[in-house]
């Protein structure tokens, strides 16, 4: 195999040039009105194909504008919005709180394609965040008590703070599946609420497809409408 990427003490070099060939047409007079329709087109035809299709690039903003980013999993898409779940006190939830915006990048490598969605962002009910947290493996239930998520910890912070919740909440060694773990008033569900979505498909030569939505400032939020628009790549 080729070396694509070089490797010396003072620096990391990247030699690779990947071409992007993919045969879809994405044009602003074929897409749906409805951006959410063609996400739904997108999801279901890369389920099998894709590996993880749901993990998604997160940037948040603090105050005093610098951005942050890490990767989480989305776990619903709706008319509101997309959803992902966090620790309410981490670093992302507190930018959030205090900014609340968001960027949203899906990158689909194996089909060349890439999903981009910026807009403002509310917490999801507790009912919501509670049916999602009910379905949980033990283990995350667990985690999410035990996480101060974003904080700095000691080595052996984590491990104590997992025996105190086991203990708290009766799981046994092994662990009983049984065992009726609350939603955590620090843990829960994030929509956001798309403003412009873009949808990039990659083409030879760098010259890629790029089709954006734009919410239409006058149209109500319970039925946006959008305007639809080529991007040069
Ligand atoms: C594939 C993948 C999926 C992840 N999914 C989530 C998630 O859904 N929710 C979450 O809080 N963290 C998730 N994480 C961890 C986050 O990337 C991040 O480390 C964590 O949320 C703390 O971020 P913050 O300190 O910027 O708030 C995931 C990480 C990876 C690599």
């Amino acid at each position: 195999m080729d070396t694509v990427i070089q490797v010396s003490p003072d620096k990391i070099k990247v030699l690779a040039h990947n071409q992007y060939d993919s045969s879809d047409h994405i044009s602003p007079s074929t897409v749906p009105a409805n951006p959410l329709d063609l996400f739904r087109q997108w999801f279901a035809s890369v389920q099998g194909a894709v590996h993880e299709p749901e993990a998604m690039a997160l940037s948040t903003v603090s105050l005093s504008g610098v951005p942050s980013t890490r990767i989480v999993h989305l776990k619903q898409v709706d008319s509101h919005g997309f959803v992902f779940y966090t620790n309410y006190n981490s670093r992302k939830s507190r930018e959030m709180d205090a900014n609340p915006y968001a960027s949203l990048a899906l990158y689909w490598r194996e089909v060349h394609r890439q999903v981009r969605v910026i807009g403002r962002v509310e917490k999801v009910t507790k009912e919501e965040s509670e049916a999602y947290f009910r379905d949980r493996p033990l283990g995350s239930k667990i985690g999410a008590w035990a996480s101060n998520q974003s904080t700095v910890i000691a080595e052996s912070e984590l491990d104590q703070q997992i025996k105190i919740i086991e203990e708290r909440f009766g799981v046994k060694e092994g662990g009983d599946q049984e065992v009726d773990i609350p939603l955590p008033n620090h843990w829960g569900g994030w929509r956001v609420i798309p403003n412009e979505l873009e949808f990039w498909v990659g083409k030879p030569s760098r010259l890629h497809a790029r089709v954006r939505y734009l919410r239409r400032e006058d149209s109500p939020t319970e039925a946006p409408e959008w305007t639809i628009e080529r991007l040069s790549p």
